[in-house]
């Protein structure tokens, strides 16, 4: 190969794409172009594509690859082709195959040789992970955003509920009664783990692959660092390798957004049960329910529905990506382009599920009356009742047993435990005096709760304060941010 300067670039025949070096002596069958595109889906990495490249043309200005007026020109016309996108004015050929190619041509067409330049140390392999991680990081943080605010809507409800007693489940049955606070703050503690991990997870997306160019780094003089700093990365790929081949950060992003989809769906679950005649505990706000064609009187919470649905795609997106790197040799390999769409899909699916999510949670009215008049149904307060012997000196296998015949008998009279005599509780061989009735009835069974993180109000008003403090200097961060 010869060495000192280049005379002239000689067009080779009509080879659409900046990546067919010369090496081809044919152009690319139209069937290839078509089948290989990701133009269809990519093109929404525009905004961070263009930002990593305006980053890279000046660290090449940096280091004396590009002179300045040349770096001047790349980022005005990167500037240029990122309005001509915002407006919708680009034209997009599928025989540019990608978003990186179609911005790399206009390049050329603006700027002739110095639009050539661009790549100087770049590979796709590097820039296309670099584009996507600076996507995710802003997806991240707006899903935190929509899980804070969620969260916030579950805090609204907790004074205007806070007098509420509500049964709680285990095995769908009923089980104990529990502020219906202690319900909305226990969808809070969800969505806080929920977001602890995406913030895990945006630490090893927040990683710059920049300048690992195809998979062995580069023989020029790149500012690794620099780069990584400009676009506020917070580590550096330490591995060319690895670089090129690492989609963990998309998969581990993935698995996040399926947790976040399988909580909603619990959650759609739970509330569609209780707005149905049969339990009575809600009414859905009728702006997000839907009618039926035929059945005049229907009321659906289809949006309940389809949040519960999509959940289902979500994890569909997470296993297509599994599956995708699965048994994948260093480094890359074409099939990641596919890790895109179940990506782009799954961020989407969340972020519309969490987002109509939160009028519904806001505006969603329980039916106190309702709840109150089934609440005596079930022997919620029978544990409460159990502890209270237990803490009068019974032994507990004792207390069980003894509650167990208690409710038994009041189960034949048809009565809840707070109307049975004090006859029926010595009959059952427990000699106990009429401060039983303290704990007796589910409201007053809840007031006899003291554990920390339990129902009992002292406790649930505390987390109340808690969830209070720490949302709001949540807002505040991202105020600043
Ligand atoms: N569209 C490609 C992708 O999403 C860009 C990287 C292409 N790299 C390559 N060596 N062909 O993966």
């Amino acid at each position: 190969m010869s060495s000192g300067p280049i005379i002239a670039w000689h067009e080779g025949a009509s080879l659409a794409s900046p990546s067919r070096s010369g090496v081809f002596s044919v152009a690319a069958d139209g069937r290839l172009e078509r089948y290989a595109q990701s133009i269809e889906f990519d093109r929404r990495l525009y905004r961070h594509d263009i930002r990593g490249s305006i980053a890279h043309a000046r660290m090449l200005g940096r280091v004396g690859l590009l002179r300045p007026e040349e770096v001047d020109a790349l980022v005005e016309a990167l500037q240029d082709i990122e309005r001509e996108i915002d407006r919708d004015e680009f034209p997009w050929r599928i025989e540019l195959e990608d978003i990186h190619m179609h911005i790399e041509q206009a390049l050329i067409d603006r700027l002739g040789d110095v639009g050539r330049k661009l790549h100087t140390g770049r590979s796709r392999n590097d820039q296309v992970t670099t584009a996507t991680r600076l996507w995710l990081r802003d997806a991240i943080d707006r899903l935190d955003e929509r899980l804070a605010s969620l969260q916030r809507a579950f805090l609204s409800r907790c004074d205007r509920d806070f007098d509420v007693v509500l049964p709680a489940y285990t095995h769908f049955q009923r089980a104990q009664p529990v502020l219906a606070p202690h319900y909305w703050l226990a969808y809070c503690e969800r969505w806080e783990r929920d977001r602890e991990r995406l913030r895990d997870a945006r630490r090893r997306v927040n990683t710059c692959t920049l300048g690992t160019a195809a998979l062995a780094g580069s023989s020029l003089p790149l500012d690794r660092e620099w780069v990584a700093r400009e676009l506020g990365f917070e580590r550096l790929a330490e591995n060319s390798l690895d670089a090129s081949f690492d989609r963990d950060f998309i998969a581990e992003t993935l698995s996040v957004l399926a947790l976040i989809a399988l909580h909603l769906s619990g959650w759609a679950e739970e509330w569609i049960l209780w707005s149905t005649v049969e339990y009575g505990f809600l009414r859905l706000p009728a702006a997000f329910c839907t009618g039926s064609s035929i059945m005049p009187q229907k009321i659906n919470p289809d949006v309940l529905e389809l949040i519960r649905g999509k959940s289902g795609r979500v994890v569909g997106d997470l296993q297509s990506v599994l599956v995708l790197i699965k048994g994948l040799p260093l480094a890359y390999n074409r099939d990641f382009q596919e890790d895109k769409p179940p990506l782009f899909d799954a961020v989407d699916t969340v972020e519309a599920s969490l987002e109509i999510a939160i009028p519904i949670v806001e505006e969603a009215e329980l039916d106190r009356e309702r709840i109150a008049r089934g609440l005596e149904q079930g022997y919620l307060d029978a544990t409460t009742l159990m502890e209270w012997l237990i803490a009068r000196g019974v032994p507990q296998r004792r207390a069980h047993h003894a509650v167990g015949e208690i409710v038994q008998r009041a189960m034949e009279r048809g009565v809840p435990l707070k109307e049975l005599p004090l006859e029926a509780f010595a009959e059952a061989g427990l000699d106990v005096d009429a401060s039983v009735y303290d704990v007796l009835g589910a409201p007053r069974a809840v007031e006899a709760f003291r554990t920390r993180g339990s129902t009992s109000p002292t406790q649930v008003r505390a987390r109340i304060d808690a969830w209070r403090k720490r949302l709001e200097t949540d807002t505040d961060r991202q105020q600043n941010r």
